[in-house]
């Protein structure tokens, strides 16, 4: 364990994207935070992970020592892992999650959803639902379509982001606007939104949402 430490808190993709976009999404992380704390939700899993930055700077005695982080990277597991010691990270597929049904009562998923294709962003809910307890909510926070100006404005730096990342990072990420951003994409998933927060900086959105009962045939 301690030559991982060593070693993977210096994986450079970790780094860059932590140097260019740790204070940026600090708000974000610290209102996630704030949402699962206020629930009392545990345990909690983050997938799509990253590099662990959710985790790193809890409020301590609020219950995240039962929180868990999922990447498929092996390579950002690990550097999530030293830069957040003592919390647990899993590697492992969002699309075919390794947990029984029902053990979490949070799954939260940031900027995970617009970049992966339409199979596999349905096939990531489909598990987050499976693993959701009855009273578990689902953590999301990604891309809407611009509300107002601010938010037209404020979604520029963001696209010019997704531009450069490119390929099909990029095309998915289109494709995800143009059927209605996170909101349309959670109800068609069968979620009900319990709570959004809209920030017009970046026009991303936080919502905690609830499995959807099925509509009867
Ligand atoms: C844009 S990053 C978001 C990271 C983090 N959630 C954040 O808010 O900064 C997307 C992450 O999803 C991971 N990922 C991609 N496909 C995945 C999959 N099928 N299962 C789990 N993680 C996946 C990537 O390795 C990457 O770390």
């Amino acid at each position: 364990m301690s030559r991982i430490r060593g070693k993977y808190p210096w994986y450079l993709p970790g780094r860059i994207y932590d140097f260019a976009l740790g204070g940026l999404l600090r708000g974000f992380r610290s209102r996630v935070a704030a949402e699962v704390g206020a629930s009392g939700l545990y345990p909690w899993l983050d997938i799509c992970c990253g590099t662990g930055s959710q985790f790193r700077n809890l409020t301590p005695g609020l219950g995240y020592d039962s929180a868990f982080g999922l990447d498929l990277n092996f390579n950002m597991v690990r550097y999530a892992a030293a830069r957040t010691p003592g919390r647990p990270f899993v590697c492992g597929d969002a699309a075919c999650l390794p947990f029984k049904a029902g053990s979490f009562r949070t799954v939260s998923v940031s900027f995970g959803l617009h970049e992966k294709s339409p199979a596999v962003r349905q096939m990531m809910m489909d598990e987050a639902k499976r693993l959701l307890a009855g009273d578990g909510r689902l953590v999301t926070v990604d891309f809407e379509n611009p509300w107002n100006l601010k938010s037209s404005i404020g979604s520029l730096p963001t696209r010019v982001i997704e531009r450069l990342a490119g390929g099909d990072h990029y095309r998915n990420c289109q494709k995800f606007l143009r059927r209605g951003g996170l909101r349309a994409f959670l109800r068609e998933s069968g979620f009900v939104e319990c709570s959004r927060r809209d920030i017009e900086a970046g026009s991303i959105s936080i919502v905690v949402s609830r499995v959807g009962v099925p509509p009867s045939i």
